[in-house]
């Protein structure tokens, strides 16, 4: 009698142990899965990854610019890819100004109109002039929005 009970609790303690180790694993299980969650989070927004393109693409075409090298083709690709940043999704919708908009149709105005001026085959100056008022919007929206990119959009302007 003695003994069954002693090896009763030898039991007990040995699945409680067991049964400890399984649900710590789980736990461990579980906190790398909110920690994946969070890494989610960090991912870049449609939006900031529009930027960083928009960012990339102006400073790439500085020099191009300021040689007079700059083509329709150049403009439209500018164009296509950087008008999605009206619809594209922020990371924190609530942070948007309702200036956003506004801004962002005055920009793709400002290709627009720099894409006009190439096809008459208007004065470099006058392309420069473009280009740096783009990058103005770009600031003043940054302004109202995350000014943190600020001084690097400056940088661009020739
Ligand atoms: C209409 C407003 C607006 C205009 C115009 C605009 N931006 Fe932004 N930009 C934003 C907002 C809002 C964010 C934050 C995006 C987010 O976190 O989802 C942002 C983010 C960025 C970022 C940071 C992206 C990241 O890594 O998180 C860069 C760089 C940037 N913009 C560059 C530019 C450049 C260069 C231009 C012009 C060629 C420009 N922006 C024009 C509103 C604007």
């Amino acid at each position: 009698m003695g003994t069954s009970l002693n090896k009763n609790i030898f039991y007990f303690v040995y699945f409680s142990f067991w049964a400890c180790l399984v649900s710590c694993s789980s736990n461990t299980f579980e906190s790398n899965s909110t920690e994946k969650k969070h890494l989610d989070l960090y991912e870049p927004s449609d939006l900031a990854n529009t930027m960083r393109d928009m960012a990339l693409d102006m400073e790439s075409l500085r020099f191009k610019v300021n040689s007079g090298g700059l083509t329709i083709i150049d403009i439209d690709k500018l164009i296509s890819s950087h008008s999605t940043m009206s619809t594209d999704e922020p990371t924190d919708r609530k942070e948007i100004q309702p200036s956003f908009q506004l801004f962002s149709n005055i920009y793709i105005e400002q290709l627009e109109e720099l894409k006009t001026i190439i096809l008459k085959q208007g004065e470099i100056r006058e392309q420069i002039l473009l280009f740096n008022s783009a990058l103005t919007t770009c600031v003043s929206c940054h302004r109202e929005h995350c000014p943190g990119p600020i001084s690097r959009i400056e940088k661009i302007k020739i």
